[in-house]
């Protein structure tokens, strides 16, 4: 983990449908916990021009993060630092109510996937980030209650307002993937993917994006530090493993699962979950190098507890 990075680290760009119209960076940087960051507006214009630095160009945000705030922490860096908007890629989400005292209304924790929230929503998030536009908008999770032909009808709204540019959705299933992809494209499906997580891979998620041509999104790559810190049986023996390959690569522990895990030919972009530079450095590196196929399968046989049959 100690492995010295290179210099002069530049994270590439992918475009997540294979038409090409949306460009990110092939590393995301998400904004999840940047309330746990405790940074001052300096500090998050720091991180955001340092994350530009790196290549690292696409910000992964959510209506409800940090209880309805990160947005505007982030937003606060924009209005203090305008120039920076046109150099990177803002996506967003909306589709969740939380029990929340910014949100007095809200008496139950529950989704809504009406055309008139997600349109108030994006709206809210271009108020709090201070744009006008966001570059992706994602339905958060699928909805028991969602209607496709109404979900694709706001999209074409937000669309047209020139307010959203791209669209996808979070957690979907391939099924519900490609019913709103029928009726409007989409250019990723975000979804939860890691050594400690691998259904992705099993459940057609993964196939049913790269037949579309379309990359999925994958957050907690790390299993949301699981990776470092979890004591189970499984966890320690897939952690001498993943650190085996990475001492006889010469790479830091990171760069070994960030690359394991875009070396699936769907192209998964994945989100990095941290707020210190060097963090994102080391998921940058995994960009630069591919595993061995004996290695990769490694990985798998530690994370799922045997052999392919
Ligand atoms: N669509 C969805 O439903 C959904 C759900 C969850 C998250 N997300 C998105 O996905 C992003 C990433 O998720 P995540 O934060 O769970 O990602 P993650 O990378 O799996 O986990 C990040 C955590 O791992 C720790 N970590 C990273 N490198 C480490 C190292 N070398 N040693 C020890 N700990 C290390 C970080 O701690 P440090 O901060 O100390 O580095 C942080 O607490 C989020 O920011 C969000 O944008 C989306």
């Amino acid at each position: 983990m100690t492995t010295a990075l290179p210099r002069d680290l530049s994270c590439p760009r992918i475009a997540p449908r294979k038409d090409g119209s949306l460009s990110l960076s092939r590393i995301v940087a998400g904004m999840w916990r940047m309330t746990e960051w405790d940074m001052t507006v300096e500090a998050r214009i720091a991180f955001i021009e340092q994350c530009i630095a790196l290549g690292v160009t696409s910000f992964d945000h959510a209506d409800i993060y940090g209880n309805y705030g990160v947005e505007g922490l982030f937003g606060d860096a924009l209005r203090a630092q305008p120039s920076l908007r046109d150099r990177i890629e803002l996506v967003s989400k909306c589709g969740i109510k939380l029990l929340s005292s910014k949100r007095p209304d809200h008496t139950i924790q529950h989704y809504d996937t009406t055309r008139e929230h997600i349109v108030a929503s994006a709206e809210e998030s271009l108020r709090q980030l201070h744009t006008d536009r966001l570059d992706l908008l994602l339905i958060h999770r699928p909805d028991p209650l969602m209607d496709f032909d109404e979900i694709a009808e706001a999209f074409t709204q937000l669309k047209r307002a020139g307010k959203v540019l791209h669209f996808g959705v979070s957690n979907f299933s391939r099924h519900q993937f490609e019913s709103l992809d029928r009726r409007i494209a989409l250019a990723t499906n975000q979804v939860e993917f890691s050594p400690l997580h691998v259904a992705p891979m099993f459940d057609e998620t993964f196939d049913g994006l790269q037949d579309r041509g379309v990359a999925p999104m994958i957050w907690s790559p790390l299993a949301g530090g699981r990776l470092f810190s979890a004591h189970d049986a499984n966890a320690e023996t897939l952690r001498l493993v993943i650190k085996d390959i990475a001492d006889r690569l010469h790479q830091p522990f990171a760069s070994v699962v960030f690359a394991w895990i875009m070396q699936l030919p769907s192209r998964p972009i994945p989100l990095t979950g941290s707020g210190r530079i060097e963090a994102i450095g080391v998921a940058v590196a995994g960009t630069t190098f591919r595993l061995p196929r004996a290695d990769w399968f490694a990985i798998l046989r530690a994370a799922r507890g045997h052999e392919v049959a």
